[in-house]
This record gives structure tokens, sequence and C-alpha cells, in this order.
């Protein structure tokens, strides 16, 4: 059985005091996550501390939104793997849509990220998704199957055993937009092959997350195809009692 997992990305939102008293609310209502769904929470660098801290003993896990593509020295304003894993974080999201989109984060950048995030023993959850034109064109299977390709495809199958893919149509993320069930089930089926020519059955273990407007009304219809394993939740992961239903969705 693969791995249901339900990640909170927070993006940049909550103070430190809002995301300690969030990570508190959620922790609150664990007991109420349906057995083996793990969950993640991933807050602004400024508090992974204090949030990673939070969350011990919860059951909770804890992400960072990035990582630097260097291991140290003299890159003002970045925030390296090591410096992440040494709060006790175990995930990172690298490739997110926002940091392509605005940071002009490319396949040669992730690269050198799933390195850093490899060598200090993160899991990384791998995001990848079309934009609006592309899904028109019909070029999105293309566009997905290359950002895996020339990211994924230079892991280890160690490596690979560990890594967590999102599915994130750009067109979905916080617009209301959420894909249909059967257009998630498509894609992530298409994921998941495009990973079996690589790394074979392995890829069936792989967790493939949805994201792009998940929310406690549609997250129980997403969960219920075959190779939607889990969420990366935007908006719906800020208050503690929408994150904890989204996760319910994996109830029903
Ligand atoms: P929303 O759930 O707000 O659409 O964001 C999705 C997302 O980008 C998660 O990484």
């Amino acid at each position: 059985m693969r791995k249901k997992i339900v990640a909170g990305n927070w993006k940049m939102n909550t103070t430190p005091a809002e995301g300690v008293e969030l990570l508190k609310g959620i922790a609150a209502q664990m007991s109420e996550v349906p057995q083996g769904v793990t969950m993640v929470v991933a807050p602004p660098f400024t508090h992974l501390s204090m949030v990673a801290e939070a969350a011990k003993g919860t059951g909770i896990h804890v992400s960072a939104q990035n990582c630097a593509a260097e291991a140290k020295g003299a890159y003002t304003g970045e925030v390296s793997a090591q410096m992440i894993a040494s709060l006790g974080v175990e995930y990172v999201i690298l490739g997110h849509s926002e940091r392509r989109q605005y940071y002009g984060e490319t396949s040669e950048t992730l690269n050198k990220k799933m390195v850093q995030a490899y060598a200090n023993n993160l899991i990384p959850i791998y995001c990848v998704g079309e934009k609006l034109e592309e899904r028109e064109a019909g070029k999105h299977f293309d566009v997905v199957r290359s950002q895996v390709e020339e990211v994924v495809f230079n892991l280890t199958p160690e490596q690979f055993a560990k890594l967590v893919i999102a599915y994130e149509p750009v067109w979905a993320i916080g617009t209301g937009k959420t894909a249909t069930s059967d257009q998630a089930q498509e894609i992530h089926a298409f994921i998941r092959g495009v990973l079996a020519e690589k790394f074979g059955a392995a890829a069936q273990d792989t967790v493939i997350q949805y994201g792009g407007s998940a929310n406690p009304g549609n997250a129980a219809e997403l969960f219920s195809k075959p190779d939607v394993d889990g969420g990366l939740i935007g908006g719906a992961s800020l208050k503690a009692g929408d994150f904890i239903a989204v996760a319910q969705g994996f109830k029903a």
C-alpha cells in the first residue's frame, strides 16, 4: 500500500506566533485524522524552527518550502538544506510553480537543490504541473513529462524511493478552480507511467499528491482516485479545522 500524505504549504502566510498557533490547532485535532495519513506542514523559514519544536510529539511532520541550490557560503539571503535539516525538519518542497514562475527556477537549479536535499536527508516534495495555456493547447502531458524527466530521472533508485511528487496544475492554484478528479487521475496515472519507464515497479510506491484549490468540499472526491495519494494544500491549510477536514477526505 502506498503512503498517503497531506501537506499544508503555508506559503508566505502567518507570523511566527500565528504559525505556532496554527500548528497547535492542528495538533489538537490529530486524533481526527484517518489512520495511515501522514500530516505535514510547511511554514515560512522565519518560524520553521519554532514550528518544528512545537510539532515534536504531535505526529505532525515539518517541511521547508524551498532550499538553496548550494551547500554553504556567500549566497546572501539563502537557506541551506543542512540548516533546514538541523532543525529536525524532514521534508522540503522543491520546484513549486510559484518558484518556477516568480524566481526563475529551472530544471538546472532544481537538480542542484535535489542534490542538497538528499545530501542532508530531506525528503523532496517535487512539484510539477502545466499552465492554463499549456493545458488548453493539449501540451500538459509533454510539460509534465519534461519536468519529471529533467529532474527526477537524475535520481538514483535509492533516492527515488524517498521522493514525493505533487501534481499542481498552475491554473488550479489559488484560483478556486480545481482539476476534476478524472483530470487528476488521468495525469497522476500518466506521471506514474513515466516514472515506471525509468524506475520500474518502484513507481508503484511513489506518493503523488494533488494540489490546486483542494479543500474540505472536494478532497474526498479527489482522494477517491487510485493514483491520488494525498494533497499539497495551500489556502485550506491555513485553518486547522479545514486542513484536518481535507485529510478526512481519505475516510470517505
Ligand atoms: P491552493 O490550495 O491555495 O490552491 O494552493 C495550492 C498550492 O500551491 C500548494 O502548494
